[in-house]
Formats: C-alpha cells, sequence, structure tokens
C-alpha cells in the first residue's frame, strides 16, 4: 500500500523538515468569505498563523500491519497545533490517544480529524466499488456504504477518501476497481448513493462519516490507462462526461473533495483555478473544503509548473486547496508566501473556515472522542448484520457472462472439482483498498459450498496466480476425472489492480489460460470464476469454459455469496458497468461512441474500424445473463411527438420466459439523432431493476424529462435541442427494441 512508502517520506518530512513548528507569531483575523458561523470566528481569532497552517495540515500515521505506532515527531506536530489532520488513524484506542494529545496539550484544543480510505468497508469488507457497480442495485450500494461508514466512525474516524467518482473508459487503468465504471449517468446515481450512505442522517451522528468525493477531476482518463499520466480532453467532453459524477456526489451532500494527480489543460488540477474555483466554488456553490491527494501539491515541481515547493504550495492555495495531505508544504512556506505577499490571509482563513466549520459540525468541539467508542465498535464490526448485508450485495455483484447448456446452476449433488489458485484462497479476497479489513475473516469458495451443503469437492490448487510452473496441473487433471462438473477460480493477485497497478496485458496472468486449456481435455464441463479488478480480455476464456462467473472481489462474504449462486439460492442479476474487450488493442472501447463519418460496417474497408479486429466489445457495458430469461415487449409511448419541455412517457413490458424467478435491470438509451454538435449513439438515461416471477411479467414505466435530451450545445450552453430522437429499452446497451420520437420547439 500507498501508505508504507509514506513512512519513509514522512519521517524525513518530520526530521528535517519543521521549520516553523513552534512559531506563534499571532495575526489579526480578518473577516471574510465565506462567513464561517461565530463559534468558528471566535476561533479564528485566537488563532496564530502558525495555528491556522496546522488546521490545513493532514499527515499520514505509520499505521503498519502489526498495528499503529505515534513516533515523537507526531507528536510534537499535534501538540505544536502544527497539523490539524491525520489519515491511516483508527482503531479506538489509537485515536483517543491521538486526540488526547490534541485536546490536553494543545494550546487551543481544536481536535483532530481522523481520516481512512474505507473504499468498500471497514471490516466488513463488500465488494470493489466496481463489482458492486455491477448491481446497478443502488439500494443495495447505499447499504454497503453505511455498514462502512457505521464500522469506520465507531473506530474513531470521521472521515472517508471515498466515493471515488472516476468515470474510467480505460481497463488498463488499475483504478478503475475503485469507481462505478465506464458509463456517466450509472455513476451519478452509484455516487449519490454512496454519499448518501456514507453520510447517513448527516454529518454530526457518530455512525455517520465525511464522504471525499475523488479525484477531482478526470483522474480516469489517463492517457494510456497509466496510472497518474496526463489527461487531455476538450471542455466539452470534460463537462459531459467526467464531471456529472463530481457534481452528482457534491449535490448529494459530500463536504469534502480530493484534488486529483492528473494535470488537465496543462494545469495539474492541485493548481487548477478552473477547476477548483470556477467549476467547483462558483458553478457548483462548493462549500466544503478541497483536500489535495497524496503529496499531490509537492508533484507540481515535477509537472513543471512550479519551480519549488514554495510556489507549488502557493498555485495549490490560490487555485483552492484547502488542505495539504502529505506534503507538508503549506506547513513549511505558508507563512513565508504570506510574508512576500504571494497569497493572502483571506485565503488561509477562508481554507481554516471551511476546515473547523466541519470539525464543528461533526461534533467534534463537544466532545472530540465521540467517534472513537469501544462498545460501539464491539458491537458492530463484523457483526453477522453487516455480514449478511457483505453477502447480499456480493451476491447481487456477480454477473454471469456465458452459460453454455445451461450448466449452471448446479445441484448439491453434483461432484465438483474445485481447481485454481483462487479456490481456497482468502487473503486476496478482500481485493485492494480493503480498508482495515483482513482475509482471515472471508470465507473462501471451498467453505462457501461446504457451508452450502456441497459435499463432494476435490479440491486442487494447480497453479499459482501469476508464476510459470505447470506442475500442479497433473494433479488438478487426476481431481477432475472424478467429477461431474469443474469449478475452476481464476484471476488477477488483489494487487494487480488499485493505484500504481496498471497492466498493459489484461489477459489472466501466469499460466492460468494454460490450466483451463488442460482441464479442457477432460471432457467435463466447466465453470470458471473469475476475480479481478477490471475489465479483462476474455477471448481464450470463453472458448474454453462453459459458464462464466464474474465475481470481481466480492470481499468478507465472498464463498457464500458464489454459493448463493452456484446453487441458484440466487439467480445472478449483475450487469457489466464496463465494456469487456475482445483485446487489448481495441482499447478504449465504450457504448457510448460517436458514430463517426465512416460508421463501423464488418464489409466495407472504408469505415472506422481495424483490420484485425472487430469494433464491438466481447462483453458489452450492460451486459450480464440470468438462469432465466427475459423478453421485452415492444416500446409504448403516450407522446411520441412532444413539445420541448414536456416529460415523454415510455412503457415496456418485460416477461419472465425462463425457469427460475429472476431480477433484470431494464436499461433506457437515447440517440440524439441530429444536433448542433455530433452525439453518441447510445447513452444511458435511466434503468430499473426489477423481480419476475417465473412466467410472469411487469409493465416498466420511465419518464425522460428536458434534462435527458440536453447536452453542451455548439455554443457550450447546456440544453435540448429540437428534432429526433431515438430511444432503446433492453438488458444492454445492446438493448434491441427501438421507438423514434420527436420534439418539437
Ligand atoms: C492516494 C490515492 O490517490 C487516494 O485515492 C488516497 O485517498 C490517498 N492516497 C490516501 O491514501
Amino acid at each position: 500500500m500507498f501508505y508504507k512508502f509514506s513512512f519513509f517520506l514522512i519521517f524525513f518530512l518530520c526530521t528535517c523538515v519543521q521549520p516553523m513548528a513552534h512559531a506563534q507569531t499571532r495575526v489579526p483575523s480578518q473577516k471574510s468569505a465565506p462567513a464561517g458561523n461565530s463559534k468558528v470566528e471566535a476561533l479564528l481569532k485566537k488563532m496564530t498563523l502558525q495555528e491556522k497552517i496546522g488546521q490545513l495540515t493532514l499527515y499520514t500515521t505509520d499505521w503498519e500491519s502489526t498495528g499503529p505506532t505515534i513516533r515523537d515527531g507526531y507528536k510534537n506536530d499535534i501538540r505544536s497545533g502544527a497539523c490539524g489532520a491525520l489519515f491511516n488513524s483508527h482503531t479506538v484506542p489509537f485515536t483517543r490517544e491521538l486526540q488526547r494529545i490534541a485536546i490536553e496539550e494543545t494550546r487551543l484544543k481544536i481536535p483532530l480529524l481522523f481520516g481512512y480510505d474505507v473504499i468498500h468497508g471497514y471490516k466488513t469488507i463488500f465488494p470493489i466499488p466496481l463489482g458492486e457497480a455491477a448491481s446497478w442495485d443502488l439500494t443495495a450500494i447505499e447499504k454497503s456504504a453505511r455498514v462502512a461508514a457505521k464500522e469506520a466512525s465507531s473506530a474513531g474516524l470521521h472521515w472517508t477518501f471515498a466515493p471515488m467518482v472516476d468515470v474510467a473508459r480505460d481497463p488498463r487503468w488499475g483504478r478503475v476497481m475503485e469507481g462505478a465504471g465506464e458509463d456517466t449517468y450509472l455513476g451519478c446515481r452509484i455516487a449519490e448513493a454512496r454519499v448518501r450512505g456514507i453520510q447517513g442522517k448527516g454529518i454530526g451522528n457518530t455512525d455517520a462519516v465525511l464522504a471525499c468525493v475523488k479525484h477531482y477531476a478526470a483522474y480516469g482518463a489517463a492517457i494510456g490507462g497509466r496510472d497518474y499520466n496526463t489527461v487531455d480532453m476538450s471542455e466539452r467532453f470534460l463537462r459531459e462526461y467526467y464531471l456529472p459524477p463530481y457534481k452528482a456526489a457534491i449535490d448529494a451532500g459530500a463536504r469534502t473533495v480530493m484534488a486529483s494527480f492528473n494535470d488537465y489543460d496543462g494545469v495539474p488540477a492541485t493548481g487548477n483555478k478552473f477547476l477548483l474555483d470556477q467549476i467547483l466554488r462558483k458553478e457548483w456553490k462548493f462549500k466544503g473544503f478541497v483536500v489535495s491527494d497524496y503529496t499531490g501539491i509537492a508533484e507540481m515541481v515535477n509537472h513543471g509548473v512550479v519551480a519549488n515547493d514554495k510556489e507549488a504550495g502557493e498555485l495549490a492555495l490560490q487555485a483552492g486547496v484547502d488542505m495539504d495531505m502529505q506534503s507538508a508544504i503549506y506547513q513549511r512556506f505558508t507563512a513565508q508566501s504570506l510574508r512576500e505577499g504571494k497569497i493572502s490571509l483571506q485565503q488561509i482563513d477562508d481554507a481554516v473556515r471551511r476546515i473547523l466549520s466541519l470539525k464543528f459540525e461533526l461534533g467534534l468541539f463537544d466532545d472530540p472522542y465521540k467517534f472513537s467508542d469501544q462498545a460501539r465498535y464491539d458491537a458492530t464490526i463484523l457483526s453477522a448484520e453487516n455480514r449478511a448485508a457483505a453477502r447480499d450485495v456480493a451476491k447481487r455483484s456477480i454477473v454471469l457472462l456465458q452459460n453454455k447448456g445451461n450448466v449452471l446452476p448446479l445441484s448439491k449433488n453434483t461432484k465438483i472439482a474445485l481447481i485454481g489458485p483462487l479456490a481456497e484462497n482468502k487473503s486476496e479476497l478482500i481485493g485492494n483498498w480493503c480498508g482495515a479489513g483482513s482475509g482471515s475473516d472471508c470465507v473462501s469458495v471451498r467453505e462457501g459450498l461446504q457451508l452450502a451443503g456441497y459435499n463432494q469437492v476435490a479440491f486442487a490448487k494447480a497453479c499459482e496466480i501469476a508464476d510459470h510452473d505447470e506442475s500442479g496441473f497433473k494433479a488438478a487433471l487426476e481431481v477432475a476425472q472424478h467429477a461431474d462438473v469443474l469449478v475452476v477460480v481464476l484471476g488477477e493477485r488483489a494487487d494487480m489492480s488499485g493505484e500504481a497497478a496498471s497492466r498493459s496485458n489484461i489477459k489472466l496472468p501466469g499460466v492460468q489460460e494454460n490450466l483451463l486449456k488442460a482441464l479442457k481435455s477432460s471432457g467435463k464441463p466447466i465453470v470458471v470464476i473469475l476475480m479481478n479488478g477490471r475489465p479483462l480480455d476474455l477471448s481464450e476464456i470463453v472458448n474454453d469454459a462453459d459458464a462464466i462467473l464474474e465475481a470481481w472481489w466480492l470481499g468478507t462474504e465472498t464463498g457464500n455469496a458464489l454459493a448463493d449462486v452456484i446453487s441458484g439460492a440466487y439467480n445472478p442479476s449483475g450487469k457489466l458497468p464496463m465494456s469487456f474487450p475482445k483485446s487489448v488493442g481495441q482499447i478504449p472501447v465504450y457504448y457510448n461512441y460517436k458514430s463517426t463519418g465512416r460508421p463501423y460496417d464488418p464489409n466495407s474497408k472504408w469505415t472506422s474500424k481495424y483490420i484485425d479486429e472487430q469494433n464491438n466489445p466481447l462483453f458489452p457495458f450492460g451486459f450480464g445473463l440470468s438462469y432465466t430469461t427475459f423478453e421485452y415487449g415492444e416500446i409504448q409511448c403516450d407522446n411520441p411527438v412532444f413539445k420541448k419541455g414536456t416529460p415523454v412517457q415510455l412503457r415496456v413490458n418485460v416477461r419472465n420466459t425462463g425457469k427460475y424467478d429472476g431480477e433484470e435491470v431494464v436499461q433506457l438509451y437515447i440517440r440524439d439523432v441530429t444536433a448542433s454538435v455530433t452525439r453518441p449513439v447510445r447513452e444511458l438515461k435511466a434503468f430499473k431493476k426489477i423481480k419476475i416471477p417465473q412466467g410472469g411479467n411487469e409493465t416498466i414505466s420511465f419518464s425522460l424529462t428536458d434534462a435527458d435530451f440536453s447536452f453542451y450545445k455548439k455554443n457550450m450552453q447546456f440544453g435540448s435541442e429540437a428534432g429526433k430522437f431515438e430511444i432503446y429499452i433492453g438488458g444492454s446497451a445492446l438493448a434491441s427494441r427501438k421507438l423514434s420520437i420527436e420534439m418539437k420547439p
């Protein structure tokens, strides 16, 4: 994890770089926008410049797997008021001890703010966010964030660095695992659900923590999918596809924002006034505080837009970064920059106000220890209720990609050969960004099958995830001989996705494809379970497997959730939140592409295509099978010719024509046929997840408003344009039911 590296960095910073740590220059405060509440203003008046700068400073603790430690450097920073917030600081005893220093040993007794990356669970680990997104179940996603917030807050945390809402179209990028995938609309709805879950009934409640929307902005568009890389896109593209999820999260109440590492239009986001001031504060009226990403301020020197750390601090503060994560640049240079007139006291005060306001709102001035509650921790952490929620979300996140011959579900008396490097593994199941989770709390696939009552399960590991040793294949083939079905659990290592984990080859690592080919020679039906943090190139796997379950990293309840699906106790209902490519050369491949002047025609050379690969992905966005089948009726519309501004009422009947009760995600896409700028061939505008009993049917209604038909027009005004639209409704981005409608001016 990155914070292990931070141990060395912060050691350096703490030992070498504290020139201002004990300065107590009292500077008169000026009242300035944003007008804080009276308590904030009163406190601000008492603060020295150094104490103010301390509130703008965030350090990581050097928490390690063996437990927390507090070095003298930290204690001194807290005591001198040089640091107002800490991250990777959690558990009741640790946060109480840190807070005690702030409250009992500092002049102004300003409580510390404790943050942590609680991305998909604190101790009870839920599926990775990309996996949860595959559930398209906003209630389940909100619940997951709620449980995470309850657990985290009981451990003394006030703030999580989530949700990550970066739209991402490139599966090579390791951080796709943290987000909601490629689509803006789905991303917005999931961003809102996560914020609602994280902040619960509101900041100030002991079970609610501050959300931090990240990474603002467009971090998911790193060129080539290489982490930390440059982003280059038009403002139209930025506003249309990348910004809406951040805005949705802020509109849902998220109180903090993290600036991203990348540059946008030649300026690092951390120093980008257009993003942080013009859009975030002026257009969106964001009132919370902005934190940099880890050493993001210092990195502006490497970006080459400032000559040194001091200038980096000035650029960041002027742009609107209130809190410096880990660079210690505000700590080291802000006073000097102020003396030189490079920044103003008002800029410092405004940043301090924003941070103090949230500390007040959290209730930390009334009770600084209110979140560090051992009794609540003991009752909450990994409770049966939380585990049940994790199992529920996990089973909803699984996507059935293929089921030739209806090999799944498997009856309980099936003789199973359970094979593969992840078949009884526990440590990888919590995936990357796994909070304080532990593999030892996980239910493995092997355990899950046993608990579900599969009594004839023989096991062979066959190979490791990523090495090249095939000597275990023989034993696996032996086990396969005696089985009815082979259940083969394959995937990436958890650390192959996440931060700084981009891959140029997105096939299964090591010899896993070879293993599958060897097993195919047994002639037995093969069910592949995949565990991975990104869309993979499955072009070989689809040929060798009969059934494929995409299981991402499902977290603590992995084995139970998979057994629910394998047995048919739960009929899979997940749908892909990102397209799965046919090959790495197709990337980026996404459903809402533009037509171009020469739309793809497989039979015509002179169209937009590759000469050696088709344009369509292996599995499209929105795709996922069920053990049952659904049939869509014709789209009905009350007002196919409608006046601009009038809602369009649409209906479709969906029939369950298979042998099981099932859930379907009914997806509605539009196409603006002619507009002042080119429009995507399809855009998701609505979806509903419904349960239909076997043989039953349901009529689903959608109402599209003017906002759904709106986009950034030629003049960059957001609005709709009269003309023809096509509506598509179905079970994936390839939905085939179509209706033409027309908007009149
Ligand atoms: C860097 C990551 O980019 C960010 O997502 C995370 O919140 C911080 N490190 C803190 O761990």
